[in-house]
């Protein structure tokens, strides 16, 4: 390589050690930043590289780069494409609200390491129901009220909401309050009104997700709750309200990491009067999810995903994720530096396990167990 191509990569590989050190910090969001930035310089470099086997070779990477965001940003990695590289540097976050319906969410049930009774409650409380509306009516049967997800951090709770629309291949509607109440400060009523709006015309039906609730669902009794956040949540119950019961078909969820700080309100029928707890996977889900974020990518013959299954238990969904992430980055890095291209392998893996620590507590968990039982 030229001087000016070490620097190139120099730079690249600077920036995935940002990304991998943001990672042992569980600093997701950092992570994905400094990941995008080097998929981009890649994609550059592969735009005017002259030599065709490196254009490919750049592109290729860009893209596995690109890949590692997405899956610490929960989204599928299989709707990647190269035009689609700028944008991995929109940094994490989805947008606040969809703009439009999106026809399906993507996810799948099957995408979903364990979680089967989770999955099973979700079947008979939504899917059936929305599926089947008149064998509801025959037993003279309503649908129930909204569900809420709650359990630690990086446990899947986003993903599952999403896999309910994809299992019923119904449009997939994502509030986050905290981004609205941030980007459209005195806009925000407004935006939730649009929402609900268009949601009451889905005449066959629609997943209404409300992500991170507690953002605007702390108890207004609190003296530390902010007065744009007290309003946007009376608006949310109203809608709410509003919209039970007609047209047929709206299933509501929402989701938390904190469920002890929600208004006792949001908790009451026909709103979010269900609790569904999400809880840290079990062994055969660590191992399913280690096969799901591995697969796709080239593996040398000794990997034990069994043992690493073994090994992490307390890991989250997104800890786990991470754990993947690093230890594909090591094979990557040298890629780059050196052009070798070998496959991951289990010492990648025991290396990473080496830096990435379960982030929930103890104790935090004993607290969600409580919740659920109360
Ligand atoms: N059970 C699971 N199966 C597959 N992927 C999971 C699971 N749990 C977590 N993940 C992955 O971990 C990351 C965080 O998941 P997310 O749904 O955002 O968690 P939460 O909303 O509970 O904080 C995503 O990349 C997601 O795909
Ligand atoms: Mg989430």
């Amino acid at each position: 390589m030229t001087g000016q191509g070490d620097d190139f990569a120099r730079r690249v590989v600077e920036l995935i050690d940002a990304g991998n050190g943001a990672l042992g910090r569980h600093d997701r969001q950092a992570a994905v930043v400094s990941y995008a930035r080097a998929s981009e310089l890649l994609f550059q470099q592969a735009a005017v590289s002259a030599d065709y086997d490196e254009k490919v070779r750049f592109a290729q990477r860009a893209r596995q780069l690109l890949e590692s965001v997405r899956a610490l940003k929960g989204e599928r990695a299989e709707t990647l494409a190269i035009g689609e590289a700028n944008t991995g540097l929109e940094a994490a976050g989805e947008s606040s609200v969809a703009p439009a319906p999106r026809v399906s969410s993507g996810v799948m049930f099957a995408d979903i390491a364990g979680l089967d009774e989770v999955k099973e409650t979700l079947r008979l409380r939504m899917i059936y129901p929305a599926r089947h509306p008149e064998k509801l009516d025959r037993y003279g049967l309503s649908m129930g009220g909204g569900m809420l997800l709650f359990g630690p951090p990086g446990t899947g709770k986003t993903l599952v909401a999403r896999a309910v629309a994809g299992e019923l291949d119904t449009p997939f509607f994502s509030i986050k309050p905290s981004d609205i109440l941030s980007q459209y400060y005195g806009q925000s009523e407004a935006r939730l009104a649009e929402l609900f709006e268009t949601v009451r015309g889905c005449a066959h039906g629609a997943v209404v997700f409300v992500d991170e609730i507690d953002a605007i669902g702390a108890s207004r009794t609190r003296s530390d709750v902010s007065e744009p956040s007290r309003r946007l949540l009376n608006q949310l119950l109203n809608e709410l309200d509003g919209v039970h019961g007609r047209p047929k078909g709206l299933l509501f969820l929402a989701a938390t990491n904190e469920p002890w700080l929600l208004d006792q309100a949001l908790l009451r029928p026909p709103r979010f009067s269900e609790k569904c707890y999400i809880p840290l996977p079990d062994q055969p889900a660590r191992r399913r999810l280690l096969e799901l974020r591995l697969a796709g990518c080239p593996l040398a013959g000794d990997m034990d995903l069994q043992r690493l299954a073994d090994r992490t238990e307390g890991f989250s969904g997104a800890d786990l994720v991470e754990l993947c992430e690093r230890a594909k980055q090591i094979p990557f890095r040298e890629a780059i530096l050196r052009g070798s291209d070998r496959p991951v392998g289990q010492a990648d893996l025991d290396e990473a396990l080496r830096r990435v620590r379960p982030s929930v507590s103890e104790e935090s968990l004993q607290r969600y167990e409580r919740f659920g039982h109360d």
